[in-house]
C-alpha cells in the first residue's frame, strides 16, 4: 500500500525537495507551510498522491486539523517530518531582539513539539517514523548561537523520542545538515549542501528496514 508522508514546512528549500524525492520514490504527501501559493502549486506539479495544507506550526490546532485531512485523504499517516524553522536575523544575547528569540522558539522548539503532538496518535496506529531537522548546530558547540541551541533541543527530543517510540515499534530520526543552499540564507550557497541532498537523507532513514531504527544522519558540505 501507499505510504503517507506529512511534511512541515514544505513550501521551500529541505521541504519542498523532500516532497518531490518522497514523491518520486512512490509515497504520498501532505504538504504544511504558511505559503498557500506555494505548497498548492508544488501539489499541483507533484498529482494526485499530494494534498496542499495551509497552516502554521505555531498554532496546535492547525496541525491537528492538517493530520486529520491527511489520514482522510490518504488513509493513515506513515511518517512525519518536522522540518519547519527559522534562524535569526540579529545574533546575540546582548545584541539580539528578546521578541525575534521568541518567534524561533515558537517554530523551532514548540512548532517541532505541536507536530509530535499532532502526528504521533497517527504515527502509533501505523508503527510508524517521526523525522525531524536537526543541525550541525545542534550538534557541536557555536559560540553564543541561540539558533544553534533550539537545534540542541531538536536532538535531545529526537533521541528521547526514538527511545520512547521503539516500544511500540515506530522510529524517529534527526537529520543533521550543515550548511544547505536554501532561502534560510539571503545570499546563494552553491559550494554547499544541496536540497536534495538532505532529501535523500530523510528517504534513506525513511526506506531503512524496520529492524534498523536510523537515530540521526549528519551530513557536511565538501567545501
Ligand atoms: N539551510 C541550512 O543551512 C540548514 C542547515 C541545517 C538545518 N536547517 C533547518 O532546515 C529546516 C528547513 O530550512 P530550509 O533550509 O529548507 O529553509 P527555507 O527554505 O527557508 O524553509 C523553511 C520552511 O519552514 C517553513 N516555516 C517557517 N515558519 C513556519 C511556520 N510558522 N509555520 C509553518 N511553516 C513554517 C517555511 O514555510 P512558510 O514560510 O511558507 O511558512 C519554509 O517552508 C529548518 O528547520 C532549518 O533550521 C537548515
Amino acid at each position: 500500500m501507499t505510504k503517507t508522508l506529512f511534511i512541515t514546512g514544505a513550501s521551500s528549500g529541505i521541504g519542498a525537495a523532500t516532497a518531490r524525492a518522497a514523491a518520486a520514490n512512490g509515497w504520498n504527501v501532505a504538504l504544511f507551510a504558511r505559503s498557500q501559493d506555494k505548497i498548492e502549486a508544488l501539489a499541483a506539479e507533484l498529482g494526485e498522491g499530494a494534498l496542499a495544507l495551509p497552516g502554521d506550526v505555531t498554532r496546535l490546532d492547525d496541525l491537528e486539523k492538517a493530520v486529520a485531512a491527511t489520514t482522510e485523504a490518504f488513509g493513515g499517516l506513515d511518517a512525519a517530518f518536522a522540518n519547519a524553522g527559522k534562524g535569526l536575523d540579529t545574533p546575540g544575547t546582548v545584541e539580539g531582539d528578546p521578541e525575534e528569540w521568541r518567534r524561533l522558539v515558537d517554530i523551532n522548539i514548540m512548532g517541532v513539539l505541536y507536530t509530535a503532538r499532532a502526528a504521533l496518535p497517527a504515527l502509533k496506529t501505523a508503527k510508524g517514523h517521526l523525522v525531524m531537522t536537526g543541525s550541525a548546530a545542534g550538534r557541536r558547540h557555536i559560540p553564543g548561537s541561540i539558533y544553534g541551541a533550539t537545534k540542541w533541543f531538536v536532538h535531545g527530543y529526537a533521541g528521547n523520542m526514538a527511545d520512547e517510540m521503539r516500544d511500540w515499534g515506530g522510529r524517529c530520526t534527526v537529520i543533521a545538515p550543515g550548511m544547505v543552499d536554501t532561502a534560510f540564507f539571503d545570499e546563494a550557497k552553491p559550494d554547499k549542501l544541496h536540497p536534495d541532498d538532505v532529501a535523500d537523507a530523510v528517504l534513506h532513514a525513511l526506506n531503512a528496514d524496520p529492524r534498523n531504527g536510523v537515530r540521526e544522519i549528519f551530513l557536511m558540505p565538501q567545501s
